[in-house]
């Protein structure tokens, strides 16, 4: 953990944007800030900001209504735009390091070096081999810096860029840790993108993002029932209220078990590339983690036991400024927003944009 206070975490979702200030309070986090806004359909189409003019407004009327004075913020991002690789390099210090990466990541990376933002993380030092494991994380410079002046545009300052398939494992890590011997996986299922990130052994090992997610199946649902987008999505999301035509409940088993399939196929990918057996658990997040049939879908494909991950159970909540129902009722959209809000102002990175 590095000096000073925490950032604010901005997740920029393509159907919400979150945000949330955590505060290290002695034994706990205290969230003292969180807010939500929901995007206008097609505002971000395939990771890319289409209107960047209303994720700006939607942020400065966030950071407004919800009182944030603090600027400083981490953003995340996901990984279209960002290579990550394992790599071993001879034992070295953190100044030779520091001069050596770039030479290092040319021979990992299939693109020009000069356009990219190279960033590594010490993953296993093994002195008696003369050798060490990196995880090496590279980002197209254009595509963080398109992002970072969007955010800046908001009056923020993006201190940290951050991946969001790491972000969500920190999360995890700050609040359960990782298992030393099993193998995990963790999955956020969001609106338009599921992130998959494998843990073995504490250490990430193989990350994917699946352009698939909650829309797809409001999307099968709208189109099989005729109705609108909004109707659709308000079947699927169910509510005290919303009576499901059993046609709607149909079509979403259906389009989970094609979402689940999906996963499935990442799963078994590297189950079969890696040689190793078994996945341990599973760990869900993401509003489409609310999505019953969906949980029940890939736990049935994968033969794993999975379980729904609530960041918020060991969080305590600043009651004077979160409404504590509202915050914890949503607490699976907020993984990203959190686990971004981890990151300290002081932290050195590469990649302080
Ligand atoms: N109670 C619920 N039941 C089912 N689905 C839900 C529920 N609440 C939210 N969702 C779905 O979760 C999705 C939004 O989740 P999330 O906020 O994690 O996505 P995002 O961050 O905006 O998108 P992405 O991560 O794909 O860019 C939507 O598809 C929404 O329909
Ligand atoms: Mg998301």
């Amino acid at each position: 953990m590095g000096e000073g206070k925490n950032l604010v975490g901005v997740d920029i979702g393509a159907s919400s944007i979150k945000v949330a200030l955590l505060k290290d309070a002695r034994k706990k986090f205290q969230v003292v800030r969180w807010g939500f806004a929901p995007l206008p359909p097609q505002t971000i189409i395939d990771g890319h900001v289409m209107n960047a003019s209303v994720v700006t407004e939607t942020l400065l009327k966030l950071f407004h209504d919800q009182k944030i004075s603090q600027h400083d913020v981490a953003i995340g991002v996901y990984g279209q735009s960002v290579i990550v690789r394992k790599i071993t390099v001879p034992m070295m210090t953190q100044a030779e390091l520091d001069e050596q990466i770039t030479w290092e990541a040319e021979q990992h990376i299939p693109f020009d070096i000069k356009l990219m933002s190279i960033d590594y993380e010490v993953l296993r030092k093994r002195p008696a081999a003369g050798q060490m494991d990196l995880l090496l994380v590279a980002a197209k410079k254009d595509e963080i810096n398109d992002y970072a002046a969007l955010v800046r545009e908001a009056k923020l300052r993006p201190l940290v860029v951050d991946i969001n398939a790491f972000t969500i494992q920190n999360m995890f890590e700050s609040q359960h840790g990782l298992p030393p011997d099993n193998m995990i996986a963790l999955i956020n299922a969001g609106a338009a993108v599921t992130t998959l990130n494998i843990i073995t052994k504490g250490v990430s090992s193989f990350t994917r993002e699946i352009t698939n997610a909650g829309n797809f199946i409001t999307d099968e649902i709208r189109k099989s029932l005729g109705c609108s987008y909004e109707q659709a999505e308000a079947y699927k999301c169910g509510g005290p209220t919303e009576i499901v035509p059993h046609e709607a409940q149909q079509v979403i088993v259906q389009a989970s078990a094609t979402l689940a399939g999906e996963i499935q196929r990442s799963l078994d990918f590297y189950l079969a590339t890696s040689g190793e057996s078994e996945i341990h658990r599973i760990y869900l997040s993401g509003g489409s983690a609310y999505l019953k049939p969906l949980a029940e879908a890939v736990e049935k494909r994968a033969r794993v036991p999975i379980q729904f991950f609530d960041p918020t159970v060991n969080l305590a909540v600043d009651s004077r400024h979160v409404n504590e129902p509202k915050f914890r009722s949503m607490s699976a959209q907020m993984v990203v927003a959190l686990g971004l809000s981890l990151r300290r102002d002081g932290e050195q990175r590469r990649w302080s944009a």
